[in-house]
């Protein structure tokens, strides 16, 4: 079983062995590119790169696919989240195309790459369904049907879909496709190693002096580059990027079902969040999986309640025979409808970025490779403007979730407090954390599985908003960009680099 980035086991991390590493950071050497994250994305431009003769290193925190990758649900879409009807208002219909252009070409490349290293990962080609309910979604399904072919995605109405969810009409588009993700990223690992390529798990990217060559500061030591590009979901440190990315908690259960109705292709409903359905192949097994009832990271007080929800949804359609896997994920979803991929904001031109995948990011991480690889080998793309970090695009409606705890900030730990005032204060199951005010201070108390309570000022690093415990995934989650950590305050996933501040008593 591979790590993640929660308590809860995903199906991807359940059925993939850990990747082993073979090579350490050696720091005399000069690297071309320094890839910050081990995920599909990292893993994916790194071997995009190194196959061009650049000397490429992987460095990745904790270990490969610890993150989102690892708790994805694997789509590979060109039926996107952000519907095209979006995208062509925002972007004009010039940008939607680009944007339908791309992402057929991450999904060739996705296909190109198992072939080309004969990976074994149940990768199926599959056709996807969206589907309406009421008259509202049936008219915006309309839009979407005209939008979609307009960007050029082949699209049509359908009599029936694969999942026994009643409808009033669906979408049927062609061509999309679903894998094992953890599977696939191990296997590419692999390859980008008997490539040259160096991974280095368990070391973390602090910083990056502004020179030239970079000098990149990591938890291992100090490393030369020409390039470092962040392929962390979201970046370290405080930029532009972090305003205009909103975290955002997904969840999602892999079902057996005692009749064997394992519903084909990819099965979307319309609702905000939305529902979707689709179902996986692995080792002669298969899997239902399903999922949906999405929130704002850290804006739910009982993250069991939204797998409950889930649950009683999935045994509503389907015959349940077992719930095998339950896991919950995090995405970022841009404030305009499409990643940022490019230059980072404010920073030296040689470092790079993608975040803002929203809820493809098995798809925009190839789009990402692609394009990242363009920009480091100084090649034209038609992406590098459309998907560029530092456009600008006023979205009306986006929640700058800075400012959601910012007063937080002016609170201060000051007060005393005695093991006894705490253990009183700790109403808690062993295994469970909670929010505590107490005389004017907000505290973060846990207790561990032998009673012991570990008090914790529950101000994120990354910009001191108050971070939230998570009853699922025995997490503390910040509202404000998304930083996780785990229950007893170590950094788990940025933008925050650094652990939450114990309070000895
Ligand atoms: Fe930015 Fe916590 S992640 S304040």
């Amino acid at each position: 079983m591979i790590a993640r980035d929660g308590a809860n086991i995903s199906l991807w991390q359940g059925t993939a062995e850990p990747y082993i590493p073979v090579r350490q950071l050696d720091t005399t050497r000069n690297y071309d590119v320094v890839i910050a994250g081990g995920g599909i994305t990292g893993i994916t431009t790194a071997l995009q790169l190194q196959q061009t003769g650049l000397r490429c290193v992987v460095l990745e925190a904790h270990t490969l696919c610890f993150g989102t990758t690892g708790g994805t649900t694997a789509h590979l879409n060109t039926l996107l989240d952000t519907p095209y009807t979006t995208i062509a208002n925002n972007f004009g219909k010039e940008g939607a195309s680009l944007v339908a252009a791309a992402v057929r070409e991450a999904l060739n490349t996705v296909k190109g790459n198992i072939a080309k290293h004969g990976i074994d990962c149940n990768f199926e080609e599959a056709t996807a369904y969206l589907f309406s309910q009421n008259e509202n979604q049936t008219k915006e399904l309309e839009s979407i049907r005209a939008a979609t072919i307009e960007a050029g995605v082949t699209a049509s109405y359908t009599d029936s879909t694969p999942v026994p969810v009643q409808f009033e009409k669906a979408l049927e588009i062609k061509n999309q496709a679903k894998f094992h993700p953890t599977r696939y990223v191990l296997a590419m690992a692999k390859v980008f190693e008997e490539a040259g390529g160096t991974i280095v798990q368990n070391c973390r990217v602090m910083a990056t002096d502004n020179t030239d060559p970079l000098e990149v500061k990591t938890s291992l030591g100090d490393i030369k580059t020409g390039w470092l590009i962040y392929a962390t979901h979201i970046p370290p440190g405080v930029n532009l990027v972090h305003l205009r990315c909103a975290p955002y908690r997904s969840y999602a259960m892999a079902v057996k079902l005692a009749d064997e109705r394992y519903p084909a292709g990819l099965s979307y409903d319309m609702y905000d969040p939305y529902h979707y359905y689709r179902t996986q192949l692995i080792d002669g097994e298969q899997f239902l999986i399903a999922g949906g009832e999405d929130h704002k990271t850290a804006h739910e007080d009982n993250t069991n309640a939204p797998f409950n929800k889930l649950e009683s949804h999935i045994r509503n359609h389907f015959n349940v025979k077992e719930i095998a896997y339950r896991w919950s994920s995090q995405y970022f979803e841009p404030a305009d409808g499409l990643p940022y991929i490019g230059h980072m904001p404010g920073q030296p031109g040689k470092i790079l970025v993608a975040t803002g995948f929203g809820g493809n990011g098995i798809t925009y991480s190839h789009v990402a490779a692609r394009l990242l690889s363009s920009i480091v080998l100084d090649k034209e793309s038609p992406y590098i403007k459309l998907f560029d970090p530092n456009r600008i695009k006023p979205v009306a409606g986006f929640t700058n979730f800075v400012k959601e705890n910012v007063d937080v900030a002016k609170q201060l730990i000051t007060g005393f407090f005695t093991k006894e005032k705490i253990h009183g204060l700790a109403d808690i199951a062993p295994g469970e954390g909670k929010i505590v005010q107490h005389e004017g201070q907000t505290l973060a108390l846990y207790k561990d599985e032998s009673g012991q309570v570990h008090t914790i000022n529950p101000r994120c690093t990354h910009l001191k908003c108050t971070v939230n415990w998570n009853i699922s995934e025995k997490t503390w989650d910040c509202p404000c960009h998304g930083a996780r950590y785990d229950a007893n305050g170590h950094v788990l996933t940025g933008p925050a680099d650094i652990d939450l501040e114990k309070i000895n008593l």
